[in-house]
């Protein structure tokens, strides 16, 4: 099988590998749409502390279920299926308390395990969800992005009477802008970002109101508006202390990233308006709840699709969703 691999960090190779085999309680995937994220172009340049190399990337895959291990249902040979990329151990204190996405023995597929930039891929029978004909098979990989949202909008519990504002319109910001919007009717929703081309695809996803703030702060754009809920999609060190100094009395605000650079915040900016602060990482759960969305006609995964590519062309694919935020959102490759 044809597989991408990241042999070392700046090393990526399409590779020929041996067919996996699944192991007990394992299915195998033949992989048909893969879409890249930008964590697929950090363990590239060696800028995931949890690859492990040489590595197969792809967390966000799509495929059919060409094998079973001992004790899987042989009945699910043929299921269309999207596989959760979180693999958990059931039973340290995080997972016994529904959150298997901080398992305190945490593997993700495509970062600790070989993963779906690949002709096959194995993963858990579990993480394998079923995905209704109502789903095309091309977009089915998004299911995965659409969890991450999902995820932070569990803690952030929006309310229609809310007024969003998130930071960043590249693809974590447009799922969050379609969940605030078309599943929990959020009243409105502000999105900021830097390139007019992100936020023209923000609009296209549903903002009602999108703010360039490259050069004119955001407090001088929203005037008297006050979000009640806000999300950092940016995930820029110092968006905390401005999101906070934005919000309202009484907001929440959800943060996402990763950056190891301190944040400063003061107790008096927090808790004279008593603010909620939430993180969320990965997701812990939310497939079945994202094919619900999906069934449901409620998101539309396509407005994040700027390409589709054959596997053939990771590289360039995967440079160009590098360096083009202006033109590139979401790539699909079509792997077989
Ligand atoms: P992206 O880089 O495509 O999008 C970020 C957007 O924010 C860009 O459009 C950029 O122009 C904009 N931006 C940058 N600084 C800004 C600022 N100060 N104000 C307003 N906009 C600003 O990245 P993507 O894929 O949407 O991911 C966003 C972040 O979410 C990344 O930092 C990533 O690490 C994190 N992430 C976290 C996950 C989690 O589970 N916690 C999962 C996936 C991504
Ligand atoms: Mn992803
Ligand atoms: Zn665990």
């Amino acid at each position: 099988m044809r597989s991408v691999v990241i042999a070392e960090p700046g090393k990526l190779l399409l590779e020929e590998r041996p067919l996996p085999q699944p192991a007990a309680g394992e299915v195998r995937v033949k992989v048909n749409y893969a879409s890249i994220c930008g964590s697929d172009v950090h363990i590239w340049h060696g800028h995931n502390p949890f690859a492990r190399y040489p590595r197969v990337i792809g967390h966000e895959f799509f495929g059919v279920i060409d094998a079973t291990g001992e004790g899987v249902d042989p009945a699910r040979l043929g299921e269309r299926v999207a596989v959760d990329p979180v693999v958990s151990c059931g039973h340290c204190y995080p997972c016994s308390v529904g959150r298997p996405n901080v398992c305190s023995e945490l593997q993700v597929i495509g970062v600790h395990h070989d993963g779906g930039f690949s002709e096959y891929a194995v993963a858990p029978a579990r993480n394998a969800y079923r995905v209704p004909e109502a789903i095309p098979d091309k977009l089915a990989s998004l299911i995965e992005p659409f969890t991450i949202a999902a995820n932070i909008c569990a803690f952030l519990q929006p309310k229609p009477a809310d007024v969003a504002l998130i930071f960043g319109a590249g693809p974590m910001g447009l799922t969050a802008i379609q969940a605030l919007k078309n599943v929990f009717k959020v009243r409105k929703v502000i999105v900021a970002d830097r390139l007019p081309e992100r936020l023209a695809m923000a609009q296209e996803n549903g903002a009602d109101v999108v703010l360039n703030n490259s050069e004119t702060p955001l407090a001088t754009q929203l005037g008297s508006e006050k979000p009640t809920l806000i999300i950092d999609a940016a995930c820029h060190p110092a968006i905390l202390a401005e999101a906070v100094a934005l919000a309202s009395p009484a907001a929440r605000i959800g943060l996402l990233g990763f950056s190891g650079e301190p944040c400063t915040v003061t107790q008096q900016s927090l808790t004279s308006k008593e603010l909620s602060l939430f993180t969320s990482r990965l997701n812990s759960q939310r497939f079945p709840e994202v094919i619900g969305w999906l069934e449901q006609k409620l998101i539309q995964p396509e407005k994040l699709v700027t390409h589709y590519m054959p596997l053939s062309d990771v590289e360039a694919a995967m440079t160009l969703f590098e360096k083009d935020p202006r033109s590139c959102c979401k790539v699909i490759l079509s792997i077989s």
